[in-house]
């Protein structure tokens, strides 16, 4: 008998580790815990893998000492993030020295760079499974239990897991992400993405259809739907035989139910077509955000980085976007001292961040990662110190943008949709609004009002991360 208990709402996932839910067992059901970082591809991966593990009779615990299987679902996007699973395997070989039946697996991005030195030469893990491999876990579990050494990183060409119901962790049951393709055609020049999870795959569209309608029925309220290029979504409909884009997906997943909220990542300028911004604007639930990395505002770096893109058509792109949803957020994506960038090649992206005056951003530094393009054409050239010089510079820059953004918002009332208590209080609730902005306000005492609800916020004040406001009683044309 297992009885699944709710752990707290995680507000920011990005970047962090988590474990799954809290959960009491009353048998001796073999356990695994798993604890994901990087990108929400990789979170999403999380809840797939989960599933085929409870199809094998395996639970999950939040609890590392009490589990026989310890995943860490990787990512290999920057230096730093390595370094940070390197940490937590050696912790969980300390572990595995006073219960020796435990298996640590390795899944995930780092699987397929790191395979044979995780595996032999430090004895790390005994277990090492790529992207496209999860439906071999069971088999090499069994493998792995009679001690040989496990691995599968085969990247496949099919692989989109379209089948496979996730297991939902750590979900505040009001918004989960759904898979939309799998892998990048890319080859940006600084990304690993397109060697550690394979060429770009659509999913199904009616696998999208049934898991989104799902999870409305089970009380969800809003869907991220997640490709590394969403833009470049194409599924063929086996019985019309008609093609369809993302454009068309949105509608569809829009049309589930005015009260399914419909989110979207990432965006790829060069691939966003007015058709997909037309439909954003046609369809209330879309949520008036879009994620548009720049990673540089020079045309020069952004041509070493092969992002097939100058400053001016990112500019152009920008302003169609305002054009079309005057009301829609946009965030970014910035690499801070790219091989060769020049003290100017940074100001143009100071001035590509003013122009476009972002709400939010992901900043980092360049960090070459062994294998790509520009790891094999370029020097990674800029000293450590000039980096971090332009990063501060960069997030001082946000900073301010998103200040300014939120200002704006004072004295607005947006819709939000209940998601939890704020990070600072239980008396308040925080959600996000359409342009997924953290909104926090007063609880009150209506039985009417609770986590998933929509309510309305008049925002009264703001800091540079959230909005603050008190519900108003407006006629809410959603429950
Ligand atoms: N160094 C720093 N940042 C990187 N990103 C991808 N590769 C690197 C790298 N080698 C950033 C890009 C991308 C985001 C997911 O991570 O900005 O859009
Ligand atoms: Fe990496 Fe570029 Fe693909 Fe994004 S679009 S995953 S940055 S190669």
């Amino acid at each position: 008998m297992l009885k699944l208990v709710n752990t707290a709402v995680d507000e920011s996932r990005q970047g962090e580790a988590y474990s799954v839910n809290a959960i009491v067992f009353s048998d001796n059901t073999k356990r695994f815990f798993i604890e994901s970082y990087g990108c929400a591809m990789n979170f999403s991966d999380s809840e797939i893998i989960a599933s085929i593990l409870q199809g094998e009779g395996y639970a999950p615990t939040p609890h590392e000492e009490e589990a026989d299987l310890i995943f860490l679902n990787t990512c290999s996007i920057r230096e730093k993030a390595e370094l940070t699973v390197r940490k937590r395997l050696t912790e969980f070989r300390k572990l595995k020295r006073s219960r020796p039946s435990m298996l640590i697996g390795i899944l995930g991005c780092m699987a397929e760079r790191l395979k044979s030195k995780l595996l032999e030469e430090e004895k790390l893990v005994d277990i090492v499974v790529g992207p496209d491999a999860y439906r071999s876990l069971p088999s090499l579990i069994t493998e792995a239990e009679s001690g040989t050494k496990a691995v599968n990183v085969l990247l496949s060409r099919e692989e989109t897991y379209a089948d496979i119901s996730p297991v939902r962790l750590n979900s505040n049951g009001i918004s989960a992400f759904v898979s939309i393709m799998r892998g990048c055609n890319n080859m940006c020049t600084f990304c690993v993405v397109p060697f550690t999870r394979g060429r770009e795959r659509s999913r199904d569209v009616s696998s999208i259809l049934s898991e989104c309608q799902a999870l409305f029925q089970q009380g969800f309220k809003e869907v991220t739907l997640l490709g590394q290029n969403v833009d470049s979504y194409y599924w063929v409909d086996p019985t019309t035989n008609h093609p369809v884009d993302f454009a068309m997906l949105l509608e569809r997943v829009a049309s589930i139910d005015p009260l399914l909220r419909v989110r979207f990542s990432t965006s790829h300028p060069k691939d966003i077509t007015d058709k997909v911004l037309y439909t954003m604007n046609a369809f209330d639930n879309i949520c008036k955000y879009i994620h548009l990395p720049l990673q540089s505002g020079s045309s020069r770096v952004l041509q070493l980085m092969n992002r097939t893109y100058t400053r001016e058509w990112y500019l152009a792109k920008v302003k169609r976007i305002k054009e079309i949803m005057p009301d829609c957020a946009i965030s970014a994506d910035i690499i801070a001292g790219f091989c060769t960038e020049t003290d100017q090649d940074h100001r143009d992206t100071i001035d590509v961040m003013q122009r476009s005056e972002y709400e939010f951003s992901y900043m980092f530094i360049y960090s070459e990662r062994p294998g790509t393009l520009a790891a094999k054409r370029y020097t990674d050239d800029i000293p450590d110190d000039v980096k971090k010089k332009r990063l501060a510079e960069i997030v001082s820059i946000q900073n301010n943008l998103s200040l300014e953004s939120n200002k704006k918002d004072i004295g607005k009332i947006v819709e939000v949709i209940i998601e939890g208590d704020s990070k600072r209080s239980n008396q308040q609730w925080m959600g996000r609004n359409s342009q997924n902005k953290v909104t926090v306000f007063d609880k009150v005492d209506d039985e009417n009002i609770h986590i998933g609800s929509y309510v309305h916020v008049l925002v009264k004040s703001c800091t540079q991360g959230t909005l603050l406001g008190t519900i108003v009683d407006l006629p809410l044309t959603k429950k």
